[in-house]
């Protein structure tokens, strides 16, 4: 294999646009655990959009909304609800990782953009991704001011944390028949390789079918699998998402937890809704998993899932979408060895998916 040309050091954050970026930060922080950081808006000179950063472990959400109708944030969320625009990742040089994915095909929408104030030197470039969402390019190891130049601290009181802890993986849906398309895209342009690949014939129910790509980056830190929808007898819930979504886009964000027992049980007593499987999964898991350090009935009345692979196992659990229409949801996982994404869990997930789906009548 050939030098990596796009050394990736992380995620940054991920942004989001939304309708109303304060309640969307109210919901993170009291319900997902996440700590404002950072604001900016009318009151630091931002003219255009309210945008709040929260933080937990080294996750890092932003949410952004417009202040008016004729803006490219509103007209965003207009057309796909709330939803992720912006996967930032982190680079030593943002100039050379534009001109290295330009020279390769991709499409820059912000070049090298260089902003300064008493916190130091921010730089950031922008390049198309699938549907409307892109990836920015940001190099901070000379800024040691908040998020960017331009944010004003939040003051808030502690927020107790429900111990999410990095960013697992992101996953993107496309339209039938593209998904080769950016898996190639992400091998051409990003130096990303291709890890696995699942067909419909692993992943489909009796009535919707799905298929899978995951690439990953030259550290494999970075992974984003990538869905297409298969042909099913009936619609398939990545062909939901992109109904409602109104083309492709993100999924869903998976986060680490240390302690996934804790987490979800923080999560769910804050309020947080999440997939149910029918509770027979849970009959024969010990016979498929073996034995774990979890306790097999707290993890049965958590509902949370297990899956185990040749290099171990790993705990999941996924929640309901967090806005109304039915696109993005997040994911909790803890992994003990595995490096997969639970796939002898998929059936029993698109079960339930179908039935939630059944129940908004869209199945
Ligand atoms: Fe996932």
């Amino acid at each position: 294999m050939g030098e990596d040309f796009l050394p990736l050091k992380g995620y940054d954050h991920v942004e989001l646009y939304v309708g109303n970026a304060r309640q969307a930060a109210h919901f993170y922080e009291k319900v997902f655990g996440f700590r404002p950081v950072a604001k900016s808006g009318l009151e630091t000179g931002i003219r255009d959009r309210a945008c709040y950063v929260m933080e937990q472990g080294v996750v890092r959400l932003v949410f952004t909304s417009a202040y008016r109708p004729d803006h490219e944030i509103a007209r965003h969320c207009a057309l796909h609800g709330d939803g992720v625009k912006s996967i930032g990742l982190s680079v030593a040089d943002v100039e050379q990782a534009l001109a290295e994915t330009r020279k390769r095909g991709a499409t820059v929408l912000q070049p090298a953009t260089v902003v300064k104030d008493d916190g130091g030197t921010f730089v950031t470039g922008t390049i198309k991704y699938a549907g409307d969402t892109v990836f920015r390019f940001v190099d901070r190891s000379r800024y040691g001011g908040l998020f960017a130049p331009g944010f004003r601290a939040i003051e808030s009181p502690a927020c107790a944390s429900v111990g999410l802890a990095a960013i697992d993986h992101i996953v993107t849906n496309v339209h039938l028949g593209e998904m080769n398309f950016w898996a190639n895209w992400f091998e051409r342009i990003m130096g990303f390789r291709n890890l696995l690949h699942f067909s419909d014939k692993d992943i489909s129910t009796e009535y919707s079918a799905l298929m899978s790509k995951v690439v990953e980056n030259g550290t494999g830190k970075i992974k984003f699998p990538i869905n297409e929808p298969a042909e099913g007898k009936k619609k398939s819930q990545i062909d939901e998402y992109l109904d409602f979504y109104c083309g492709p886009g993100v999924q869903h964000i998976a986060m680490n937890t240390a302690d996934i027992c804790a987490t979800v049980e923080r999560l769910r007593s804050r309020g947080l809704d999440f997939l149910r499987v029918p509770d027979t999964y849970y009959d024969a898991l010990p016979e498929r998993v073996g034995e774990i350090d979890q306790d097999y009935r707290r993890i049965r009345e958590l509902g949370i899932l297990v899956d185990r692979d040749d290099d171990g196992y790993l705990l999941q659990i996924f929640t309901q979408p967090v806005q109304d229409r039915p696109t993005l949801f997040f994911e909790v996982i803890e992994r003990h060895g595995s490096r997969g994404f639970g796939i002898g869990n998929f059936k029993a997930l698109f079960v339930s998916l179908e039935r939630e789906q059944a129940l908004r009548g869209n199945l």
